[in-house]
């Protein structure tokens, strides 16, 4: 049986929910052309479509609001900010507020690629490959074999190939690479951990051929949290120590603060030991997302995130978070769904290709069952696999992603047991008539970032 470990806190505020029929629900998405992020949010029911920026603030973070500094410059606020987060990812970064994480990207990048190279990655989240490709860049992912096998167990699944890594150096030459970039943990590849065995290889290569580390650092508290329980090394270690030896490895970071940070919206961006980089990061975040000592954000976001980065490294916490998650992968495991194995840190991402094996690559697996789940039980759900791939920049081809899954992202704070259990319950239901789940092909798309706009249709046989 699925243990579920208790919520560390109780419920202060609630949010009502609307309990749709599955005839409405198939006329909306229908509507939507089949794509849940056209869906209006009240006529979900269970919204697992993203970790990012859905979780709850604690009181202390709701509290925190009313004593934000809103000045222009210089806000107290600003301050606390930096405090905390030098006294989390060390001293001796330029840290660096703005107002999500692609805006980290958009203002580090241009920065730091010259058109024609190479940022190369465990996997770069799409909104990153999107900004190293505006930046004139070309993204590769460098993924390990156990991360390519969903049903394979393995500790560090989000782990960057070092052969590879190794391999890709000498054959394209250190010149023609712009950055190493690890992604922690590895959304893409299921919120799967790095270890930070694999990001001290990865800090040794980019040594020895004079290349940047940075880290895109989203769930940095999650994969700390993987670290202690599976790096022997880190048994006795505190999340914060984890936090910091990992943040000590990089040049610099960019975090979407909307996951571990704990808030609704806020990023940060931190740059060592570089005054260059610096120097241009400031001048773009003041043309492109405002002063300094604010980044983009109101004062009372820069004190939510504050008190958010305190509770990110809460062991307590995470204990319970990715508690829950294991949770809804064993119910499935237990009915025999395919999932990304063992289950990362914000999410459960099924084996869409596993779970509907008639369906092809180019009929977006991952997004059919995202749709059976909205009609079925008002879940929106999200494709991780090739829908969220744009086609190749320079020869327009469709990509093939590494998998093909449904990612079932669990914000941070909000649902309960009975909420995964519906979920589970309904991709069982699914199980039974999964011949007859129709596949789909995109009718309108965007050039960049397509999966956000796109409109489909299903394929009908
Ligand atoms: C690993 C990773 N990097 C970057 C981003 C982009 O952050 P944001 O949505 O705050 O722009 C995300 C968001 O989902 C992410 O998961």
């Amino acid at each position: 049986m699925a243990n579920y470990i208790a919520e560390p806190f109780k419920i202060k505020a609630m949010e009502p929910l609307r309990v749709t029929t599955p005839e409405y629900r198939r006329e909306r998405i229908e509507a939507a052309g089949y794509n849940p992020f056209s869906l209006r949010a009240e006529d979900v029911y269970i919204d697992l479509q993203t970790d990012s920026g859905t979780g709850a603030l604690s009181d202390r973070q709701w509290a925190s609001l009313l004593i934000g500094d809103e000045s222009y410059s210089g806000g107290r606020s600003y301050y606390k900010l930096l405090d905390t987060a030098r006294a989390l990812f060390g001293e001796d970064y330029y840290i660096q507020p703005v107002h999500q994480g692609r805006a980290a990207e958009k203002v580090l990048f241009p920065a730091l690629i010259e058109p024609g190279q190479h940022v190369v990655s465990n996997t770069l989240f799409d909104t990153t490959r999107g900004h190293v490709g505006l930046a004139g860049g070309v993204p590769v992912d460098l993924v390990t074999e156990a991360g390519r096998h969903p049903a394979v167990p393995a500790d560090f699944k989000g782990d960057i190939d070092i052969p590879a890594l190794k391999e890709f150096i000498a054959a394209k030459g250190a010149d023609s690479i712009a950055a190493v970039m690890i992604t922690i943990t590895n959304n893409s590849l299921g919120g799967q951990p790095v270890a930070i065995a694999n990001m001290r290889e990865a800090r040794r290569v980019a040594d020895r051929h004079g290349l940047p580390l940075l880290l895109d650092a989203a769930r940095f508290a999650e994969n700390a949290y993987f670290v202690k329980r599976r790096e022997p090394e880190f048994a006795d270690a505190s999340i914060s120590e984890i936090v910091q030896e990992t943040f000590a490895l990089a040049d610099a970071f960019t975090i979407s603060a909307k996951k571990d940070g704990l808030v609704n919206i806020g990023g940060l961006l931190g740059v060592r030991d570089h005054p260059a980089l610096t120097a241009a990061v400031k001048s773009s975040v003041v043309a492109m997302e405002g002063f300094l000592t604010y980044g983009g954000l109101a004062g009372r976001d820069l004190e939510a995130l504050a008190v958010g980065l305190t509770e990110a490294v809460d062991e307590d916490l995470l204990r319970y978070r990715i508690g829950q998650v294991q949770y809804l992968g064993a119910r499935l495991e237990e009915a025999g769904i395919v999932h990304q194995t063992p289950v990362g840190g914000h999410g459960v991402f099924v084996d869409a290709a596993a779970f509907l094996p008639h369906l092809a690559w180019h009929e977006f697996p991952g997004h059919a069952l995202a749709i059976e789940l909205y009609v079925e039980a008002g879940i929106r759900a999200a494709d991780i696999g090739s829908l969220l791939l744009d086609p190749d920049p320079v020869t327009g081809e469709a990509q093939r992603a590494v998998a093909e899954f449904t990612r079932l992202a669990i914000p941070r704070r909000v649902y309960t047991q009975a909420h995964l259990d519906v979920v589970a319950d309904a991709l069982i239901a699914i199980k039974d008539r999964a011949a007859d789940v129709p596949g789909y092909e995109i009718v309108e798309q965007a050039k960049v970032l397509r999966h956000f706009t796109a409109r489909l249709r299903p394929i009908t046989r």
